[in-house]
């Protein structure tokens, strides 16, 4: 396993593995990884011959210069975890080699109404800082396929935007939300919590498992209503927001209409820490 602090490295470990003519899969992370991760990353090493693993807390997608300090980071555990797995290639840059000659503006990315709701509204240039990392990224590997989870549903829509717009030849591959025992869907960010919140936080999937089951049979406020209630019950955690949104346009819906499919998606204020987990309905 080759861990590449820049992109020359990368890039010259990289044009040697393709000397065979393999297909090159790619994982972006933030690290502090856990079994979500590994999911994407066992996806990716299934489907193609060469994998790429990325370690990188952006600073560009934090609008929060708390959180972005507090985020965790432990590439020495990361790195463990990647060798198990059988990882061919980590990139574990600097800002410097991402971003040489400082940031660039962020705002050449515009995704419209996609990021005019909920994360959105919430983390304003939230997206626009990941899509100019994921960019730059992107031209970095030139992978085949990139893998993101379904946990960032709203970061996924994003990600198919970016690469319509720009018509990278990457192919994106949505994985499925992993969660531990008690439903609570897998986050870096759930390190972060304290014990109480940790126990507060299986409130989020039990009120969207809550709302799968009611699925339909209920109007769209109420079952709202009701979620929300579930999650703050206990006056310790409070709702950002939760939506029933079209699974495509992710606009907030009124009424279900029987030729769409759509997600619940949550954000939840658990002390500090703020969690994010969605299903599909
Ligand atoms: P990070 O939060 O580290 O997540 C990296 C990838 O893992 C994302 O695609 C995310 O959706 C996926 N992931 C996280 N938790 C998951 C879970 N429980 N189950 C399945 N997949 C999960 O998302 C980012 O980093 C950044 O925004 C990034 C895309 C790397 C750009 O900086």
């Amino acid at each position: 396993m080759v861990i590449a602090k820049t992109v020359a490295e990368l890039q010259s470990k990289l044009s040697e593995l393709k000397e065979a003519p393999l297909e090159t899969g790619f994982v972006p992370t933030m690290g502090a990884l856990h079994a979500g991760h590994v999911s994407l990353v066992e996806r990716a090493k299934k489907e193609n011959g060469c994998v790429v693993v990325s370690i990188f807390v952006n600073p560009t997608q934090f609008n929060n210069p708390e959180d972005l300090k507090k985020y965790p980071r432990m590439p020495e555990k990361d790195f463990k975890i990647l060798e198990n797995a059988g990882i061919d290639v980590i990139f574990f840059p600097d800002e410097e080699e991402i971003y040489p000659g400082g940031r660039q503006d962020k705002s050449i990315f515009n995704f419209g109404s996609l990021e005019n709701v909920m994360e959105g509204t919430f983390r304003p240039g939230h997206f626009k800082g990941v899509a100019q990392v994921v960019s730059r990224l992107f031209e970095i590997v030139d992978a085949d396929r990139a893998y993101f989870g379904e946990k960032d549903f709203q970061q996924l829509a994003v990600i198919r935007e970016l690469v319509r717009q720009r018509n990278f030849r990457v192919k994106i591959i949505g994985c499925l939300t992993v969660r531990e025992p008690d439903g609570l869907a897998m986050s870096s960010r759930n390190l972060l919590l304290t014990s109480e919140m940790r126990r507060e936080a299986t409130k989020i999937s039990q009120a969207l498992f809550h709302v799968q089951r009611m699925q339909k049979t209920k109007a769209i406020p109420a079952m709202r209503e009701e979620a929300i209630a579930m999650i703050e019950s206990s006056g310790k955690l409070r709702v950002e927001y939760l939506e029933i949104a079209d699974e495509k346009t992710l606009q907030p819906a009124v009424n279900f209409n029987s030729h769409e499919s759509y997600r619940c998606l949550t954000a939840v204020q658990a002390g500090n820490i703020r969690l994010i987990d969605n299903v599909q309905l």
